[in-house]
C-alpha cells in the first residue's frame, strides 16, 4: 500500500471516540512512541514520559477512577490502551525559565510529543484521540506516578469502529487566523505585494 504524504495524515488524522475490541500489537506502540523522541523541546531538555497502558483491569480502572462520570468523555470506556504523557520538568528550563518568561515550556514540549503520536498513530491505520479533561490524582494514584512528574495528558489508542462517525470537521478560516505583520493585518495578496514593493526601495 502506498505510504500517506505529511499533508494527508494530517488531513486524515481525527478524534476517534469509538474503538474495535481489537488488541493493539506493544512493536506498533513501541513506533509510536519512537516518534515522539524526534519532536522539539525547549533547550532540547526532552521532559517527555509516555506509560502505556494496556492491562484490562487497569484500562477499566483507569477509565472509572479518572475518566468516569464525566458525560464528555463516557466514550474512553472502548479504548483498548491509554498512554498516559507525563513530563519530567527540568528545574532550568521549566521552572526558572518558565517563571521569567511566564511560558509553560513543559506544556509547549508536550503538545509538540503528543501531536507526533497523533499523527503517527494515523499513518499506522490506527485511532487516537487526546484527552484532557481528566482527574489527576487518580491516575497519579493508579500508576504510582511520583510527585515531581506532571500528568500532562491521557491517549486513547485503538483501531476505531466501523460504527464512529467523527462528526463535521469544523476549522476557522485561513483568514481568521492568519495575519501579516501586525495583529489583525489580513495576509492578502495585496498587503504581501505592498511589503516587497516597499522593502525593494
Ligand atoms: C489539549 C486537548 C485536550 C482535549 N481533551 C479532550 C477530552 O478531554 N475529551 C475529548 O473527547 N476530546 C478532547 N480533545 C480533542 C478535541 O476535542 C478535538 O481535537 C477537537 O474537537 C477537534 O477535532 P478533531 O481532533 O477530530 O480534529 C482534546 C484536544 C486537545 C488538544
Amino acid at each position: 500500500m502506498r505510504k500517506l504524504t505529511l499533508d494527508e495524515i494530517i488531513k486524515l488524522r481525527r478524534s476517534v471516540r469509538m474503538y474495535e475490541g481489537k488488541k493493539v500489537d506493544k512493536e506498533i506502540l513501541k513506533v509510536i512512541i519512537e516518534a515522539c523522541r524526534f519532536a522539539p523541546s525547549a533547550c532540547n531538555a526532552q521532559p517527555w514520559r509516555f506509560i502505556v497502558v494496556s492491562d484490562k483491569e487497569k484500562v477499566k480502572m483507569i477509565f472509572e477512577k479518572t475518566l468516569g462520570g464525566v458525560v464528555l468523555n463516557d466514550w474512553a470506556k472502548t479504548a483498548p490502551v491509554y498512554i498516559v504523557a507525563c513530563a519530567k520538568k527540568s528545574f532550568l528550563v521549566h521552572k526558572v525559565g518558565a517563571g521569567l518568561k511566564n511560558i509553560p515550556y513543559h506544556f509547549l514540549d508536550m503538545g509538540a510529543a503528543i501531536e507526533h503520536i497523533l499523527l503517527k498513530t494515523t499513518e499506522l491505520g490506527l485511532g487516537s484521540c487526546w484527552i484532557g479533561w481528566f482527574n489527576k490524582k487518580a491516575i497519579r494514584n493508579i500508576l504510582h506516578i511520583p510527585r515531581n512528574i506532571d500528568v500532562v495528558s491521557l491517549i486513547t489508542i485503538g483501531y476505531e469502529s466501523q460504527k464512529f462517525e467523527p462528526g463535521q470537521r469544523e476549522r476557522l478560516s485561513l483568514e481568521e487566523i492568519l495575519f501579516l505583520n501586525k495583529y489583525g493585518e489580513p495576509f492578502s495578496p495585496k498587503n504581501y505585494e505592498t511589503e516587497i514593493r516597499t522593502s525593494k526601495k
